[in-house]
């Protein structure tokens, strides 16, 4: 089994954005006593983070509260400095710090967010939101006959027709998907390359979910835009991502195509999310509880790979070195950072750091 270090699923496409080893730590303000000591700490939430967004692809960033997908995204969004790593934009390093260059950069990436209702100005109609967007963007057109034009042809693309309709609505008087496409057609105003969508469902009802997933799905084939999609949801990521990260603790554990990711999981934390998930094609009883097992503090994360503690295969090297991404050999660039998966252990390494299935003290551990 070889080591890749930044292995990318499937496909020959043109990579758009890039990530290079993102890492962001939050430093912690000190309380009581803390004040005295004069060790720094931080919240070490993003750590290594290597991916790539692809142009008319859907990439899938999938992991637990907690688990950094929000910081990443912000990270590429450059609405947060990174402590260190790289991100590229078309291959040129990206390092905006406000100002002109931030406003060059977001008219390509733009961001969507989990609320809809809360990243549009109550105050405001969608006309309001959408000529703003347009305007600072440069895409208002030059008359005011051409402003209603892109108007309702953004209208038109998020599938809010007859445009007319909409655009003097307020946000309450709106449904939360129509809210949301709302959000998205404001993002499209920027004419991007790139959208980067934080859970764009996930506060809408079942029912709408699909409908909004599917317009994602049509303007990335439309327009060719790259998609980062955030979910907790690892089930969506197959029906909607064509490839799929995980990340634990603030590092990718595994990633690939995301058919191969979700029906042959490689790392042991994806094969607990994919146990935990819901199933309607598997008894209730035979579902994992994914609370088993709490996510470590980031604030002082276990040494090697951070999932040993909750590990049913932990080995002793586990909790001494960070596992590489070893290439699993089954295609579509499928990588896991585990382990397991490295041929050239010594037997030293593979003492396992306890007995199956049982913690210190008899508990249970999966
Ligand atoms: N501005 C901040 N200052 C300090 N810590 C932060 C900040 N933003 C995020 N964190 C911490 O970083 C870690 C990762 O948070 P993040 O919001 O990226 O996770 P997430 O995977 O998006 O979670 P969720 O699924 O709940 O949205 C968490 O421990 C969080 O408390
Ligand atoms: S590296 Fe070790 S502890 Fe981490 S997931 Fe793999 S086997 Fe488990
Ligand atoms: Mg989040």
């Amino acid at each position: 089994m070889t080591t890749s270090t930044a292995p990318s699923a499937s496909g020959t496409t043109e990579v758009v954005l890039e990530a290079d080893g993102l890492t962001k730590h939050f430093p912690v303000r000190k309380r009581g006593r803390e004040l005295l000591s004069k060790t720094k700490r931080s919240v070490r939430a993003v750590e290594d983070v290597t991916l790539r967004l692809h142009r008319g692809r859907v990439t899938a960033l999938v992991g637990e509260s907690g688990s950094g997908k929000s910081t990443v995204a912000r990270l590429l969004a450059q609405l947060y400095p990174q402590t260190s790593g790289a991100i590229r934009l078309h291959g040129e390093p990206v390092r905006t710090k406000g100002g002109k260059r931030f406003r060059a950069y977001s008219k390509r990436v733009q961001m969507i967010f989990q609320d809809p209702f809360a990243s549009l100005n109550p105050v405001h109609t969608v006309r309001y939101h959408l000529t703003r967007a347009l305007k600072i963007h440069g895409n208002a057109g030059k008359t005011p006959q051409e402003l209603e034009e892109a108007l309702a042809h953004l209208l038109t693309r998020v599938q809010l027709t007859p445009p007319e309709r909409y655009v003097d609505k307020f946000p309450h008087e709106l449904s939360g998907g129509q809210r949301q496409r709302v959000a998205i057609a404001r993002a499209l105003g920027a004419d991007p390359e790139v959208l980067l969508a934080d859970e764009p469902v996930s506060m809408l009802d079942v029912s709408i979910r699909l409908g909004v997933l599917n317009l994602l799905r049509d303007l990335k084939e439309r327009l060719h835009l790259a998609i980062l999609y955030i979910t907790h949801d690892i089930a969506s990521a197959r029906y909607f991502a064509d490839e799929t990260f995980v990340m634990y603790a603030g590092r990718v554990v595994e990633g690939g195509g995301s058919e191969t990711v979700t029906q042959r999981p490689a790392h042991p934390y994806t094969q607990l999310l994919i146990e935990s998930a819901p199933d309607p094609d598997r008894p209730a009883a035979q579902e994992k509880d994914g609370g088993t097992g709490e996510p470590p503090s980031l604030i002082n994360p276990p040494e090697g790979c951070r999932f040993n503690p909750r590990c049913p295969h932990a080995m002793k090297v586990c909790a001494e070195k960070v596992p590489p991404r070893f290439a699993i050999g089954d295609g579509d660039g499928h990588f896991a950072a585990c382990w397991l998966y490295g041929d050239d252990l010594a037997e030293g390494d593979k003492v396992k750091l306890r007995v199956a299935g049982v913690r210190h003290g008899g508990e249970e551990v999966l």
